[in-house]
């Protein structure tokens, strides 16, 4: 539990406001000082005796009333909190934040604010879904503000299920306090940028039902798109084939082979940092056949003619004008690891080049841990093994703090 502090809750007008009444429970419950502003359409959905009898504190909603104005103030209001929390944050809400409106208290008082904000949208997933909001979210998360949510699930409108419930209570009280958590604060060292992931295996048609493909979980790419987003950059995860959970919050690419791997990384550039974890098929069959390859009996087995795929990474870091300021590649390596990586960051001309060994009794191919040596042209830095989560985390870290210098160097 995090130490008592000062939270003010915007509520938004939609159908979860009455979750809000449990939320101040709870984080009074925790010791937390709550004040509340509720927005006009709230008071549809909740009454404000219920949310000052639970805060123990006159609820806000007017901008222009001259008690509340005098009594606190909706600049005062703004910087007397340790965090600010809109929740529910329906689409209208969220939508006139990412224009910076001010038209009414709580938005006034959420463009007045230098604290940090968390939003827990709630909504009917066809608005979640609409670009619309899906810009303004990402206008949000790029300006550093926090989101938790939305959970997937049954919607108040019967038959409708899908992306846009509040989250639950516990995990939105878990989502508040990680902000106070040491590091919590700081966590948003990517907040602007664009950070591109590439991850999991390539499939390589043989014919419509074979392919080539090879072992990659796709999970350290994954731990790096959560990790950057987690960081509060934009993400764009280009993946393989694979079924893992998708990461919060990140926009996700599904791809099969590697020629459209490298559309789709080319079509998200521009981008400040370009991470390649994906493992590429460095070769696609010749010409795959348009039916399926028929056994008969005398027929002998066919011959796969292999041709060289584009190396994505190469490619990428060769860009020009459009190249990442930080180009990252993975090398899987199954023998002399650092040597292979070493070469690889030269001949590929990327900044970073993280080798893992990927043999077999090393487990990493699927498995939790990874093992890895950052390789630039400084040197090598071995790291103890430890999480996939872990190892995502320290290399986001570090790129932002890579991203910070090239940017002090340059000014
Ligand atoms: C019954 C009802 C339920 C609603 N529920 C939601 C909701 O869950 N999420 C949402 O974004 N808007 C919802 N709306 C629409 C908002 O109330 C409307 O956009 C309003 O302008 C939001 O104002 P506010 O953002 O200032 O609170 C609902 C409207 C009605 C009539």
């Amino acid at each position: 539990m995090s130490s008592p502090k000062r939270i003010l809750l915007i509520i938004g007008g939609g159908i979860a406001a009455y979750k809000c009444l449990e939320l101040i429970r709870r984080l009074k419950e925790r010791g937390h000082h709550v004040r509340a502003i509720m927005t006009e359409a709230a008071h549809q959905f909740v009454t404000p005796l219920s949310v000052g009898a639970l805060t123990n504190e006159r609820v806000l909603t007017d901008l222009f009333n001259l008690d509340e104005e005098r009594e606190i103030g909706h600049i005062r209001l703004a910087r007397d909190s340790d965090l600010i929390v809109v929740a529910p944050a329906t689409a209208d809400l969220i939508a006139r934040m990412a224009g910076g409106h001010a038209d009414n208290l709580a938005t006034a008082v959420l463009l007045a604010s230098d604290k940090p904000v968390l939003v827990a949208p709630a909504m009917n997933p066809a608005m979640w879904l609409k670009p619309a909001t899906k810009r303004n979210v990402i206008q949000l998360k790029a300006d550093g503000i926090r989101f938790v949510g939305p959970a997937i699930g049954e919607m108040a409108e019967r038959g409708e299920a899908g992306p846009g419930r509040l989250v639950e209570v516990p995990e939105l009280i878990e989502a508040i306090e990680r902000i106070f958590e040491p590091g919590g604060q700081r966590d948003h060292v990517l907040a602007g940028r664009h950070v591109v992931v590439t991850s999991g295996p390539t499939h390589e048609p043989i014919d419509p039902v074979r392919y080539l493909a090879n072992r990659s979980s796709g999970k350290q790419g994954f731990e790096l798109a959560a990790a950057a987003r987690e960081l509060g950059a934009r993400v764009t995860l280009i993946t393989g084939p694979v079924s893992l959970p998708e990461p919060q919050g990140v926009d996700i690419v599904r791809i099969k082979t590697a020629a459209e791997m490298l559309e789709a990384v080319r079509a998200a550039l521009p981008a400040d940092v370009a991470v390649f974890a994906a493992a590429v098929a460095d070769w696609r069959v010749d010409s795959p056949q348009t039916e399926k390859i028929k056994k008969a009996e005398g027929k002998s087995a066919p011959t796969l003619a292999l041709t060289e795929n584009t190396d994505i990474l190469k490619t990428i870091a060769h860009e020009g004008a459009l190249r990442p300021r930080l180009v990252i590649g993975f090398a899987a390596e199954t023998q002399d690891v650092v040597a292979y990586a070493k070469k690889k960051l030269k001949s590929k001309r990327a900044d970073w080049i993280i080798a893992n060994d990927v043999s077999p009794s090393s487990g990493v191919m699927g498995g939790e841990n990874n093992t890895v040596h950052l390789i630039t042209a400084s040197g090598v830095d071995s790291w103890p093994e430890m999480s996939k989560a872990k190892v995502a985390r320290k290399i986001m870290e570090r790129a932002a703090g890579e991203l910070l210098a090239k940017r002090t160097a340059a000014e």
